[in-house]
């Protein structure tokens, strides 16, 4: 049995593979409309969420299966007192796979250590969010042509912002990329990621604040909302939340072919008024999660078309 709680639980052929499955969901969808017929996914989100919950409720019924669980610790036993581990031996009596967000950094892990059925970690506090890292290397790959050769910009939390953690991580493994982290000095990218995946790869990169100096070489730029839940004082939440705000100014001094992605919500980072320009991707992306996680669903179920 396998679960998903770090990207690197997948190697690179198996991310290819994924990537691959979910563009032929996307050309053909009716193809799989049954594939999971009689399955059940469980949809355990201790912590709030639009886009991933539902795309992956989407995603499961798309594939012919069904729905249950719940979405916020107030309206599950959790609130009671019961542990994660509890909560998901039981839940795997019901459903033959599980995705769970959590507040706590490592609760999927926990819960994957004693559960019968397949966990997929959708978030697990500022660490981890490897099913956002699948959209988003979908994305790239459908919006750049592939997965290597590019200098990306990381912007705004970068210390507490997990998509980008786990971004950092899968695309560690892909050749010849830039990576260019914009931040305040106290949202920097933590010490962990540097010296355990950066550094022990010796990956090439930069710190800086100012996102002007390097906008005008970036191939991808993943901008990020400031996680105000993660903080401890809401003074510092609102000093540094409007630091970066992406608009029409900023575009002006982009490549042509910049890709603009966020895994959203967004909050003030990025100026409405350049949706509709053909560089923002991240609707598109959005839209990428629910084929992905199709794909992701199918290989932990081990059913085919
Ligand atoms: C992200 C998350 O939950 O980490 N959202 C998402 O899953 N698309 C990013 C965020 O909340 O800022």
């Amino acid at each position: 049995m396998r679960h998903l709680i770090d990207i690197k639980d997948l190697s690179v052929q198996e991310i290819d593979g994924l990537i691959q499955c979910a563009e032929d969901i996307i050309k053909d969808p009716l193809k799989y409309a049954q594939v999971c017929r009689g399955k059940k996914l469980a949809i355990l989100f201790f912590e709030p969420s639009t886009r991933t919950r539902l795309s992956f409720e989407a995603a499961m019924l798309d594939l012919g299966g069904s729905v249950l669980g719940f979405s916020s610790a107030e309206t599950s036993s959790a609130s009671k007192g019961e542990s994660v581990s509890d909560t998901t031996r039981v839940v795997g009596c019901y459903a033959d796979i599980i995705a769970m967000r959590h507040p706590k950094e490592g609760a999927p892990l926990a819960a994957a250590m004693k559960s019968y059925v397949p966990i997929i970690n959708a978030g697990d506090g500022g660490h981890n969010h490897p099913t956002q890292t699948l959209t988003d290397l979908l994305t790239i790959k459908t919006e750049k042509g592939r997965l290597d050769s590019f200098t990306i910009g990381f912007c705004g939390d970068l210390k507490f912002g997990r998509t980008v953690h786990s971004l950092i991580s899968a695309l560690s493994r892909y050749k010849n990329i830039k990576y260019v982290f914009i931040s305040p000095p106290e949202l920097k990218l933590p010490d962990y990621i540097k010296t355990d995946v950066l550094d022990a790869l010796g990956l090439e990169y930069t710190e800086i604040e100012r996102m002007d100096e390097v906008l005008p070489e970036l191939d991808i730029l993943y901008m990020t909302r400031v996680q105000k839940e993660r903080f401890f004082n809401e003074a510092d939440y609102i000093r540094l939340k409007d630091t970066y705000i992406f608009n029409e100014e900023k575009l002006k001094l982009a490549k042509d072919d910049l890709s603009i992605l966020h895994p959203l919500p967004r909050v003030n980072e990025i100026s409405p008024s350049i949706d509709d320009d053909k560089r923002a991707c991240y609707f598109r992306q959005a839209r990428n999660g629910k084929f992905i996680r199709m794909a992701l669903i199918m290989k932990l179920l081990e059913v085919s078309v």
